[in-house]
């Protein structure tokens, strides 16, 4: 079995698929995301989004989307800054959550008292002007593998031997240059989903902010991992018990939203949007009047937030807009 259709049925199998069957997020889940780490990285997030309704001219009405909203934390702190900063935002935001699993569908819709419709692909979002989030979404769609071996290119695969589940090559027809030992990683899945959202920003005045774990650049090199318990397990250890992802690669994404129409700005690392953003002049004001216990965990958060060597510089950044909209802060355009 390819590595896309087993990573597809191990996360989305309708009975036993790794999100369809629980909340894996939290402590005593299998990872934490940023906005579960604190509310500061939603609330930065509201007014980038602010901004971007903005430069759309500020529509009364917008659907304003999130892919794979987890618990539906991020939307959540989102609408909360809007309410405050921009109440025109708040009452012109149509949430639309894209979101595959019932369970986290549950508890999204007590996040947000049910205000919201729900989408199984972004496809079924009505048209009109939008602005489009995601965390942690893309890493999860499946992925393909090639390998290089013997002066040939084989294809990652997954079959059944006596020893149970293996990963394995098959014969593959792929066409670029390599050296003996080079992996390569293919997203079509992923870059189908971004062409799709760049041919609406093509159409309607919108924006779209994703953030996630990749690369900045295109590069080889095998970044799937399978997750259980905040530790990693071999790929093939308990089907549909672990997470499986894999590290983006911002340069194919950035492509795949410009072949849509979109405009793409340059990539940056989580630690630079947050910073800019105003992190730490949120965080100052949170800790004001806090006691000494929470000011060391607000300090905590923004270390793992922001941190060099946590999430501030593996996590990476890209905004793509509707074609010539004024590139919302702290951008540059390419
Ligand atoms: C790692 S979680 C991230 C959750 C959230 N964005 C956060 O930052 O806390 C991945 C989310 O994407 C959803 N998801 C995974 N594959 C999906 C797909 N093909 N279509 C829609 N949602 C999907 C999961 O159910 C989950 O809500």
């Amino acid at each position: 079995m390819r590595l896309d259709q087993y990573m597809a049925l191990c996360l989305g199998h309708p009975q036993h698929g790794y999100y369809m069957t629980r909340d894996p997020l939290g402590e005593r889940g299998d990872f934490i995301t940023a906005p579960e780490v604190s509310q500061t990285f939603g609330e930065l997030i509201g007014v980038w989004c602010i901004a971007a309704w903005s430069a759309m001219g500020e529509p009364d009405t917008f659907n304003m989307v999130e892919l794979g909203p987890g618990r539906g934390t991020l939307t959540s702190d989102i609408l909360r800054a809007a309410r405050r900063l921009a109440p025109g935002f708040a009452q012109a935001a149509s949430v639309r959550m894209v979101e595959t699993s019932p369970v986290l569908r549950a508890r999204q819709a007590d996040m947000l008292a049910g205000q919201g419709t729900w989408h199984d692909r972004f496809e079924d979002v009505p048209a009109g002007p939008l602005i489009v989030v995601a965390n942690e979404f893309f890493d999860a769609i499946p992925i393909r593998q090639y390998e290089r071996r013997g002066g040939r290119w084989h294809e990652r695969a997954v079959g059944l031997t006596d020893d149970g589940l293996t990963m394995g090559l098959v014969e593959a027809d792929f066409g670029t240059p390599g050296s003996d030992g080079d992996i390569i990683e293919a997203a079509p899945a992923r870059c189908d989903i971004a062409t799709i959202i760049g041919q609406r920003l093509a159409q309607f005045p919108g924006a779209a902010l994703i953030i996630d774990y990749g690369h900045a650049f295109s590069a080889p090199g095998d970044t799937l991992q399978a997750m259980r318990r905040h530790r990693y397990v071999p790929l093939t250890e308990a089907p549909g018990e672990c997470d499986l992802t894999s590290h983006v690669d911002f340069e194919a994404l950035g492509k795949a939203f410009r072949a849509g129409g979109a405009d793409v700005m340059p990539v940056i690392t989580q630690r630079q949007f947050l910073l800019a953003m105003g992190l730490e002049q949120r965080m100052a004001k949170l800790t004001e009047r806090a006691d000494a216990a929470t000011r060391s965990m607000l300090e905590r958060q923004m270390t793992r937030l922001a941190g060099e060597d946590q999430m501030g510089n593996l996590f990476k950044v890209l905004a793509a807009t509707s074609p010539r909209l004024a590139t919302p802060y702290p951008f540059g355009r390419s």
